[in-house]
């Protein structure tokens, strides 16, 4: 294959590199065409743009592949563990056992919370959003610690950040649930693997298989390469901002429905499909009518054309969840009735609608007693080491730069303005 692309622009043709990864994945490097030709390139939702190269996550949407740092993530949900997966991710290897120790109860020194934030999480309404108070927080975390807002982290500084996000933002979720149900704060336990203390925080209680039902969810969800809200990390640490302000940025691009959101969003769309006598067909049609802004929810991926690995997995860990609490969902019947028609529908098949990983996430979250409007913070909790290990990535980069797009103009031409009186 030509190491070159060329690009015929009638009176002039340019030849663009052509970069290959390790996983055979091409590109035309564009970083010199508005400088040599003055034409930009319009890729309406980026679409078709690589935005940075990277050596943490693969997948390949197609063939419905997904590896952190090489490593299938069927095999990692099968026999690693979040915290693992989180270190693999953020440092490029696995973990030693001394090293997964320490990190461990590095993790766990982060239970507190300084006064201030303490104060903050309780100050919300009950009803606030998880996820705005979740964002807010973290991003108040900046007033507490100053020695990291500088626009340099050391390694010392990236290796700290690290293990207390993922402990304090656990502590933020979990403290946010017990105020808003009025119940009384349970202290974590380092003795604890990840989950079972999570789960202790917030129910007072932790069955192993619930535990590790919910490691391999936040497992699946640890990072998903460039995506909405991983990009917006990128795009927010690119500015060199510190680290509070960028995974809070994080936080509320994962908040939209069509990305993170979604886990509500099916349950809500499932719930209202019973409420309405659980017709399944009758969703299909709505979300089929171009007419109406319905969509499936939990259903299409930008990238997963075929199928969502994870979606496979989950499905899984659902039936462990909902047998172990010996939960009858009728949600889920509903759902599998969906999944069902939806794959034999001409409209999804077409369009290579697949259930993705929301599909499923949402009914074991509730069958754990998590309040529906508290999913998509579950989803952070899962997806942190993965903004944390692009953010590291962009920052020890060399050549990264600011994130600036460009645009083609389509407003008004110049015009002279007009005093109040003349108009
Ligand atoms: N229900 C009905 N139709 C759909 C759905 C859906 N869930 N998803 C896509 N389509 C249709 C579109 O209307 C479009 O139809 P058209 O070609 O006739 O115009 C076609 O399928 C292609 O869809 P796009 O919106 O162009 O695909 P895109 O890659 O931009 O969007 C997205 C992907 C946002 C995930 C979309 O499929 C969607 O909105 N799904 C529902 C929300 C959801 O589950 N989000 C979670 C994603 S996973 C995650 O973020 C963790």
């Amino acid at each position: 294959m030509a190491d070159k692309a060329k690009l015929d622009l009638g009176d002039k043709v340019i030849e663009l590199p052509i970069v290959e990864g390790s996983e055979g994945e091409k590109a035309i490097d564009i970083s010199r065409l508005r400088a040599e030709t003055g034409f930009i390139t319009l890729d309406n939702g980026f679409v078709n743009t690589g935005s940075c190269m990277s050596g943490v996550t693969f997948l390949n949407g197609e063939k419905g592949i997904l590896r952190y740092r090489g490593y299938p993530i069927e095999q990692l949900a099968e026999s690693s563990n979040f915290l693992e997966v989180s270190w693999l991710l953020y440092y490029g290897e696995l973990p030693s056992s001394t090293e997964m120790v320490n990190f461990k109860k590095k993790v766990s020194s982060f239970s507190k919370l300084p006064e201030g934030i303490e104060k903050l999480v309780d100050t919300f309404p009950k009803t606030a959003h998880p996820m705005g108070v979740l964002s807010c927080a973290t991003a108040a975390l900046s007033a507490y610690y100053e020695d990291f807002l500088g626009p340099q982290p050391t390694k010392e500084d990236k290796d700290v950040l690290f293990a207390q996000l993922l402990g304090q933002l656990k502590v933020i979720v979990s403290r946010f649930y017990r105020k808003s149900q009025g119940l009384d704060l349970i202290a974590s336990n380092p003795e604890l693997d990840y989950c079972s203390d999570f789960l202790m925080m917030m129910f007072g209680e932790a069955d192993a298989d619930v535990a590790k039902a919910l490691d391999v969810l936040l497992i699946l969800h640890a990072d998903h390469e460039q995506n909405c809200s991983a990009s917006t990390v990128r795009v927010v640490g690119s500015s060199h901002a510190n680290i509070f302000s960028t995974i809070s940025g994080g936080i509320d691009a994962l908040w939209g429905q069509l990305h993170g959101g979604a886990n509500q969003a099916v349950l809500e769309m499932l719930d209202e499909i019973t409420t309405e006598g659980g017709d399944a067909a009758k969703a299909l049609e709505k979300a089929k009518d171009k007419e109406d802004p319905f969509k499936l929810m939990g259903f299409g991926h930008r990238v997963y054309k075929n199928f969502d690995p994870r979606a496979k997995i989950i499905k899984v860990a659902c039936d462990t969840v909902l047998e172990k609490l010996k939960v009858n969902d009728p949600l889920l019947n509903i759902a599998k009735g969906l999944e069902e028609q939806a794959l034999k529908d001409e409209y999804f098949v077409k369009r290579k609608l697949y259930p993705n990983v929301d599909f499923y996430s949402g009914i074991i979250y509730k069958a754990l007693g998590i309040p529906t409007n508290m999913f998509t913070a579950m989803f952070v909790l899962g997806r942190l080491p993965g903004w944390l290990s692009q953010w590291k990535e962009l920052r020890e980069d060399t050549s990264a730069k600011i994130c600036r797009p460009r645009q083609i103009y389509t407003g008004a031409t110049e015009r002279n303005y007009k005093k109040l009186d003349e108009r």
